[in-house]
């Protein structure tokens, strides 16, 4: 048995789903724990482009269970829409491949309504959410307002939640933002269409997993989002509303944590972030510009299409993602977009107050405070997307990925070269 839990290092967008998508041919099981709609994997197979929100991308694999566990929250509009396309280009979509948890909460309606709301309402100073209703999901989840997916299978209980709801969020809708409430029976409607298509794929996953488990088989657990996107580690408030660093595993999809065997961090080659929030190693103008538009696929959001700000690599950040998720080793990504600069920056600590700091600040309040100290290290021009032995790369590509394996005293298992499943290096195994 081995159960590997892969996690974003930085603010998402890392490149995960190419990775996952990678050690996914070794995995018998593959489970999504957290977040929802908000997640967009984006992974190349042959040509053609898959992008996962709400499904485990193990489905891409014939013979891989995919369970979306109960700490994911789903729109069930959203995920028809993304069976219906998965089908579409021939991925076989049946129960014995797809589980979903009957715990896991409905983003509902009014959730995605009071997201954009929320956020009109906030003018300029908004988080830039996604607007896809997780906030307000998790939030009525923890308010015990929620509606799970084995409300969504009964008819009755369906009714029940929403009379109890509804009424309150119609009142919050009209009254704090002046919107158009939502009609009970039409909700109730468009709720009872889609049970129909997801209760087949809708169980006890809990006890799947315990099987799994107990059977020996391989576990890959798919994180959405990163590490400083966490709701308790991030730079709050501006992150999203999940636990996305590894324990969100265990609470997620009921994997105890004595059965976790590896965490593999993956993070860019440099860094970015979508949406507000501090970014201590922030490029501007033409410096962005040149990284965003590097390589065959930019920095733009796979979910939002909004471009992503772009930086420097930075080390006290990824310090601070391996300390709280326990990392073993790192998948790097997005390694041929450092061929476009002409030298390359990384930052090794920061200067805090007059003191030297190695680790990024719990306290995200002082980020403002925090001047990065950088090196500066060679690049190289060569295009290096079509190399899949470490040993092929140019020298300073190769002391690039040395020099951060050494700063963080952690092993770089996987390299990404491109999106293509073929463009990775292996160092190391990951299961
Ligand atoms: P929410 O998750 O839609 O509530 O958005 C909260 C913050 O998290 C915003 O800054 C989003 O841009 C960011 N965010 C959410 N999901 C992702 C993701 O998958 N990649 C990168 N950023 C994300």
């Amino acid at each position: 048995m081995s159960v590997v839990v892969t996690v974003g290092c930085q603010w998402g967008d890392e490149g995960k789903g190419k990775i996952i998508d990678f050690i996914c041919s070794e995995a018998d099981v593959v489970t999504r724990h957290q977040g929802g709609n908000n997640a967009g994997h984006t992974i190349q197979v042959d040509g053609k482009q898959f992008i996962f929100h709400i499904v485990p991308s193990g489905m891409l694999k014939e013979n891989t269970l995919n369970i979306i566990g109960n700490g994911v929250v789903i729109d069930p509009f959203i995920l028809i829409e993304e069976l219906d396309d998965l089908q579409s280009k021939g991925i076989q979509i049946t129960p014995s491949r797809l589980n979903i948890s009957g715990q896991a909460h409905l983003i509902m309606p009014y959730h995605r309504l009071l997201d954009g709301l929320e956020e009109e309402r906030r003018g300029g100073k908004g988080l830039g959410t996604t607007k896809r209703g997780i906030g307000p999901a998790y939030m009525d989840k923890v308010a015990r307002y929620g509606v799970r997916m084995f409300d969504l299978c009964d008819e009755t209980q369906l009714r029940k939640r929403l009379e109890t709801v509804l009424p309150l969020k119609n009142s919050i809708i009209e009254n704090v933002y002046g919107g158009k409430p939502l009609d009970l029976e039409e909700t109730f409607q468009s709720l009872r269409t889609c049970a129909e298509r997801l209760v087949p794929f809708v169980t006890d996953t809990t006890d799947v997993i315990a099987n799994a488990l107990a059977q020996g088989k391989k576990i890959l657990c798919e994180g959405a989002q990163g590490t400083l996107l966490d709701i308790d580690y991030g730079t709050y408030p501006f992150l999203t509303s999940s636990n996305t660093t590894a324990g969100g595993v265990c609470t997620g999809c009921s994997i105890p944590p004595m059965k976790i065997t590896n965490v593999l961090g993956i993070a860019k080659a440099y860094t970015t972030r979508v949406g507000e929030g501090p970014f201590p190693t922030e490029l501007y103008d033409e410096e962005a510009q040149r990284i965003r538009t590097a390589g065959p696929v930019g920095e733009f959001g796979a979910t939002t299409g909004r471009p992503r700000r772009c930086g420097w690599l930075d080390l006290p950040l990824l310090r601070y993602a391996i300390r709280v998720s326990g990392i073993s080793g790192i998948g790097l990504t997005r390694l041929d977009i450092l061929s476009a600069v002409p030298e390359i920056k990384v930052c090794v600590a920061y200067q805090l107050r007059g003191e030297t700091r190695k680790v990024f600040p719990a306290n995200v309040n002082l980020l403002g405070e925090c001047e990065p100290v950088y090196e500066t290290l060679p690049s190289w021009k060569e295009d290096i997307s079509a190399i899949t032995r470490f040993e092929d790369l140019p020298a300073t590509a190769q002391s690039y990925v040395h020099f951060i394996e050494e700063s963080l005293q952690i092993p770089i298992m996987l390299i990404s070269v491109g999106p293509a499943r073929q463009q990775t290096i292996v160092r190391k195994n990951v299961f």
